[in-house]
C-alpha cells in the first residue's frame, strides 16, 4: 500500500469548508476504497481467501463515528451468522469481553491514533486474540500495533467532523464481512447455523435462501459448497451485494447532487430537539446522524433504535421535536409504525429512504430519497443525506463547521 495522497488533496480549493469538500468527494473516495476488492475471490489487503477461516467471534472497538461504522459492521456479520459485537473503546479498555484465540478484535479508527482505541488494541494484543486495525492512515500507531491492517483508502480528511471516512469504513467492513463469510468463519456448528437460518426466515429475510448447513458445520468445507450457500443468501431481487457495491459510488454521487437537505434545513431551525431513529443498519446511521448534527450545530440531537422510542424517549416527543427516520428497504413497516408513534404526538417527520418506498414517502412530512440499493448498503446513502443535513443546519447557524468548539480531529488522550 502506498500513500497516494497529494498536497492538493488536503487543500480546500473553491469550498468554504473542508467538511463540504469531503462530503462531495465521497464518490471518488468510495471508488478508491472498493477498487480490486469486490468478489468472493478478491483479497482484502492482508486477507486472501481462506485467511479468516479460524475466526469464531468478532469484537469491534472504536470511538465516535468509527464506533458507529463498527456497529454497522457488527450488524452485517451477525446477519451472516457470525457472532459480532461492537464496544466503545473507552469501555473495552478497562472492561473487556472474554477473548480467545478464535476471537478477532477489530480496531476501527480513521486516524489510527485515538488513545482510547489504542488502549483497547493493547489489551487485545496482550490476550490470545488476533487483532486487526481498519484505518485510513498507513503507518499509524494502530496499523503498526495490530497483527494486521486493512486500509480504507479514503484520502486525507481535515474537517473535525468525520464524513467520507465513515462511508469508506462501512464499505470496507461490508467487504470484510463478505470475506469472513466466504472463509466460513463463525461458530460453525450445524445447530447454530440452522437456528440462525430459522430466525432469518422468521424476520422476513429471503426465505428461499436455503442455507447449506453441512458446508458451514465443517471448517474445511470445500469452497463449492460454501459458494452455494453464499450465492443463495446474497441473491436478492435486483442482484447481489457486490453489484450494489459497484454501483455505490454513483449512487452517492446522486445523493450529493440532489442535496435535498439544503431545502430542508431552513424549515426546522426553531425545534427544541432533533431525534434520529432507525433499525438494523439504520440504527448506527441514526446515531451517526445525531452525532454529526450535535457536533457541528450545537443543537440537542439524539439517536435511538426505532423500537426503543416507546420504552422512554417518546415522553420527550412534542411538536417541537423533529424526528428524522432512517429507512433502508428492510423492516421499513416496523420503522413506519414507530414514526406514527411520534407523529401522533405532533412531531414533524423527515424520512430518509429508498426512492421506491412510496408508502414511507406518503407517510412523512419531508422525504430525502436515495437510489434503490441492497438494504445492507442503504445506510451509507442515508448517512450522506444526514451529513448534508447537519452541514446546512450548521451553516445557517454560522457555526465553526470545520473546527467545532471543544473538539479535536484526533483525540490522543484517554
Ligand atoms: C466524528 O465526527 C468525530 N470527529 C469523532 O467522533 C471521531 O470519529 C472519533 O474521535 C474517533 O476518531 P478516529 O476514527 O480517528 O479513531
Amino acid at each position: 500500500e502506498t500513500v497516494g495522497w497529494t498536497a492538493g488533496d488536503a487543500r480546500k480549493g473553491v469550498y468554504s469548508h473542508f467538511m463540504r469538500k469531503e462530503i462531495d468527494e465521497q464518490p471518488t473516495s468510495l471508488r478508491q476504497t472498493i477498487e480490486g476488492r469486490i468478489g468472493d475471490e478478491a483479497a482484502l489487503d492482508a486477507f486472501p481467501p481462506g485467511a479468516l477461516a479460524d475466526v469464531e467471534t468478532v469484537v469491534f472497538v472504536a470511538c465516535g463515528t468509527s464506533y458507529h461504522a463498527a456497529m454497522y459492521g457488527s450488524v452485517l456479520l451477525r446477519r451472516r451468522g457470525i457472532f459480532a459485537t461492537a464496544m466503545r473503546a473507552n469501555e473495552f479498555a478497562h472492561d473487556p469481553t472474554p477473548l480467545s484465540d478464535r476471537t478477532l478484535v477489530v480496531a476501527v479508527t480513521q486516524s489510527g491514533e485515538t488513545a482510547d482505541t489504542l488502549a483497547s488494541l493493547r489489551v487485545a494484543n496482550a490476550s490470545p486474540a488476533r487483532t486487526l486495525a481498519v484505518t485510513n492512515v498507513i503507518g499509524s500507531s494502530a496499523a503498526r500495533e495490530a497483527d494486521d491492517a486493512v486500509f480504507i483508502r479514503a484520502g486525507p480528511e481535515i474537517g473535525v467532523a468525520a464524513t467520507k471516512t465513515f462511508s469508506s469504513q462501512v464499505a470496507t467492513l461490508s467487504l470484510f464481512a463478505n470475506r469472513l463469510e466466504c472463509d466460513g468463519a463463525g461458530i460453525g456448528t450445524a445447530l447454530g447455523r440452522e437456528e440462525i437460518g430459522d430466525r432469518d426466515t422468521a424476520v422476513g429475510l429471503d426465505a428461499s435462501a436455503d442455507r447449506d448447513t453441512a458446508a458451514n458445520s465443517d471448517r474445511s468445507a470445500d469452497s463449492d459448497a460454501a459458494e452455494g450457500t453464499i450465492a443463495a443468501r446474497r441473491a436478492t431481487d435486483g442482484g447481489t451485494v457486490s453489484d450494489a457495491m459497484r454501483a455505490l459510488p454513483d449512487d452517492v454521487a446522486t445523493v450529493v447532487a440532489d442535496d435535498g437537505a439544503a431545502r430542508l434545513a431552513e424549515r426546522y431551525t426553531d425545534a427544541d430537539s432533533y431525534f434520529f431513529i432507525g433499525r438494523g443498519v439504520g440504527y448506527p446511521v441514526a446515531l451517526e446522524g445525531a452525532l454529526k448534527f450535535k457536533e457541528i450545530t450545537y443543537e440537542h440531537a439524539e439517536g435511538f433504535a426505532a423500537g426503543e422510542l416507546k420504552h422512554g424517549p417518546l415522553a420527550l416527543v412534542t411538536p417541537s421535536t423533529v424526528v428524522v427516520a432512517v429507512f433502508t428497504g428492510r423492516d421499513d413497516e416496523r420503522t413506519l409504525h414507530n414514526v406514527r408513534e411520534a407523529q401522533s404526538r405532533g412531531a414533524p417527520i423527515v424520512g430518509v429512504g429508498p426512492e421506491s418506498a412510496t408508502e414511507v414517502r406518503d407517510a412523512v412530512d419531508q422525504y430525502l430519497s436515495f437510489p434503490d440499493t441492497d438494504p445492507e448498503l442503504a445506510g451509507i446513502l442515508a448517512n450522506v443525506h444526514l451529513q448534508l443535513l447537519a452541514y446546512h443546519a450548521a451553516e445557517i447557524r454560522d457555526r465553526a463547521i470545520d473546527k467545532p468548539r471543544n473538539l479535536a480531529k484526533s483525540v490522543t488522550v484517554e
